[in-house]
């Protein structure tokens, strides 16, 4: 049985498989519109989420399934001390297969071990978010036509935002990718990341903490929130979510054809006046979310 815990669970010819098969519902929203018929999703949510939940319950309702689960910890058994792997042991008697948030890297690792159906990691503290990182390979392959030869800039929160560890994880495995790492020295990219995924495949990169200086080099821009759940304590919080802030002003350095990723929720770092520029695709990136969800529960569930 597979489940998608990392992105690097999934090969380059996989993963590509779910973005065909995602860009051939795009074209075709009703073509499997009963194909999980009778299969239920479990939703376990153990961190808020809006786009994460509500995508994968809107994927398999698309597909002609349903949808149970729980959106806290407060609301579920968590909250008395139950045990993921307990928890998993007996959704797996009421689900065919799961998407699981929770504030703790490895908790969907865990459950992965104790399950007897596939689970989904829909974020895992600091650590990966890989069906967020499907969503951004389509929305990369979609609008901008390829996923290599490409310079990535990704800014704001690179230490916490496990999109960003994700995606770094996934981009690697595509030629001629230059990373262009933006943030300020406390929320750089993490040691292993830079190690043992960097430089251990000679991956070109840079990290720089000047937005406007390196804003023309770029194809892609992915910002992100300055993840104020992972901070152990308000002060560093207050002083670094304001860190960057990208307007039309600093739009004016970009390339004509530079995109603008973002995983949301946005906060403060992308100023609502970018939203009307063609080159911003966070909505329409997290409406692709829906279709890569929908391909990625087909292809858990072997029913493409
Ligand atoms: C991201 C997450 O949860 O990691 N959101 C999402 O799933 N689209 C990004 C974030 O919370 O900043």
């Amino acid at each position: 049985m597979k489940h998608l815990i990392s992105p690097l669970d999934l090969s380059v010819s996989e993963l590509e498989d779910i973005l065909n098969l995602a860009s051939e519902i795009f074209n075709d929203k009703k073509k499997y519109s009963d194909i999980c018929h009778g299969k239920k999703l479990a939703t376990l949510f153990y961190e808020p989420s809006t786009r994460t939940r509500l995508s994968f319950e809107a994927a398999m309702l698309n597909l002609g399934g349903s949808v149970l689960g729980f959106s806290s910890a407060d609301s579920s058994s968590a909250a008395k001390g139950e045990s993921v792997a307990d928890t998993i042991r007996v959704i797996s008697s009421y689900a065919d297969i799961c998407a699981m948030r929770h504030p703790k890297e490895g908790a969907p690792l865990v459950a992965s071990i104790y399950s007897s159906i596939p689970v989904i990691n829909a974020g895992d503290g600091g650590h990966n978010h890989p069906t967020q990182t499907l969503t951004d390979l389509f929305t990369i392959s979609k609008l901008k036509g390829r996923l290599d030869n490409l310079t990535v800039g990704f800014c704001g929160d690179l230490k916490f935002g496990r999109t960003v560890h994700s995606l770094i994880n996934a981009l690697v495995r595509y030629k001629n990718v230059h990373f262009v790492l933006v943030s300020p020295d406390e929320l750089k990219i993490p040691a292993y990341l830079r190690e043992e995924v960097l430089d251990a495949n000679h991956i070109s990169y840079e990290e720089v903490k000047n937005l406007e200086a390196v804003l023309p080099d770029l194809d892609l821009l992915y910002m992100t929130r300055v993840q104020k759940e992972r901070f152990f304590n308000e002060e560093d919080y207050i002083r670094l979510k304001d860190s960057f802030i990208l307007d039309a002003k600093k739009m004016s350095l970009a390339k004509e054809d530079m995109l603008v990723l973002h995983p949301l929720p946005r906060v403060n770092e992308i100023s609502t006046e970018v939203d009307n520029d063609k080159r911003a695709v966070y909505f329409k990136q997290a409406e692709f979310g829906v279709y890569v969800r929908m391909a990625l529960i087909m292809k858990l569930l072997e029913v493409a």
